[in-house]
């Protein structure tokens, strides 16, 4: 798509790093049971669309996230390409030595800035859950494996309703004092807007966590991800979490919704000239054919303008 006569904007980065989560975050929270092989043609084509970093599948308990307890097959099955990183989604040290014994080089732990959450996720408290991740954390970065840390509900919990900043900050640089290599911000619930996305990265960075250690997390339940992913980048933050088609939400926050559609993401990014190296066309395809196999059609507007 060739985009002419835009004005460049001010405080934008050049090039924007996505993490597709659509293998692991779109796919968890549906309901009919997906083939295996179709997850692995999933990833197989975000592959082909130019994707360096898709968030595989995840080693939770299987009992808890069904969707995903084939994590073992797809991680099998696939076929892992030089330049493209599969992390995988861990809870503790079970999770760990089951994505080690698959040769997976990355992962990524999950943390709750509420309880409520912390509870309904991973069973634990915040202070729990972090005290389950140290070793996760430390055992990986023996291993040599890059740890990326999610912080959920950075803005609002389904529970507690708006989350302010200053409970975000103690856990995001818990994560960072275990050891984790990169953090994200998550919007769990999708209730976020522009000004308080800046509120908390202002937090953060008044708190010494650097927006190159940051990417954003976005869910789409107020139509509020890409005024809310705009703003981040205007604010450094330089990799930005999406799933293909908008599929997505977690099945223990009830009102959670799809992820950013990483569709209707790049048009934005294609359209302000920022490279991704993400064909749009490509994946456009991808959910269009992703569609047919979970038998509904993409949430993405971008998915459904491109293919009337
Ligand atoms: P628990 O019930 O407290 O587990 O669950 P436990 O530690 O008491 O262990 C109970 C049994 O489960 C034991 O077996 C363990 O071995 C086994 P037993 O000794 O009784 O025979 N077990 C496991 N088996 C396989 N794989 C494992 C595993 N762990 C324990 N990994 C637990 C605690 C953390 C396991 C559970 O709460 C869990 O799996 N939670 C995952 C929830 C989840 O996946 N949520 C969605 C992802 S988060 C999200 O979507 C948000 C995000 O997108 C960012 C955003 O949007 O904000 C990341
Ligand atoms: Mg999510």
């Amino acid at each position: 798509m060739d985009f002419y006569g835009a004005t460049p904007l001010a405080e934008l980065p050049s090039h924007v790093t996505i993490c597709e989560v659509g293998p692991r975050d779109g796919l968890q929270n549906e309901k009919t049971s997906i083939p295996t092989a179709v997850k692995v043609e999933l990833i197989e084509r975000l592959a082909d669309a130019g994707h360096t970093i898709i968030e595989a599948t995840s080693t939770v308990h299987p009992k808890w996230v069904p969707q995903l307890a084939d994590a073992e097959e797809v991680l099998r099955r696939l076929d892992r390409r030089d330049g493209v990183r599969y992390p995988v989604l861990v809870p503790n040290l079970r999770g760990l030595e089951r994505a080690l014994d698959l040769g997976v080089t990355e992962i990524a732990v999950f943390a709750s800035a509420t309880e409520s959450f912390a509870k309904a996720n991973l069973n634990r408290t915040v202070g729990e859950s972090l005290e389950m991740f140290a070793p996760v954390v430390a055992r990986a970065r023996e291993a040599g494996l890059a740890v990326r840390g999610y912080v959920s509900m950075c803005w609002g919990d389904p529970w507690e309703g708006e989350v302010a900043p200053e409970q975000v900050v103690p856990v995001a640089a818990r994560l960072l004092e275990l050891g984790c290599t990169e953090l994200s911000l998550g919007d769990t619930i999708g209730v976020a807007t522009p000004g308080r996305v800046v509120a908390l990265l202002d937090a953060l960075r008044h708190h010494e966590i650097r927006t190159d250690q940051l990417a954003v997390h976005f869910h789409d339940t107020y139509g509020q991800a890409l005024a809310n992913t705009l703003i981040a980048l205007r604010h450094g933050i330089t990799t930005v979490d999406a799933s293909a088609g908008g599929l997505g939400g977690c099945p223990f926050a009830g009102s959670a919704t799809g992820n950013l559609a990483t569709e209707d993401l790049l048009w934005q990014l294609d359209g302000l000239g920022i490279h991704t190296g993400v064909d749009l066309g490509k994946l456009v395809e991808t959910s269009n054919w992703l569609a047919g196999e979970l038998g509904r059609p993409s949430p993405s507007r971008t998915v459904q303008a491109l293919s009337k």
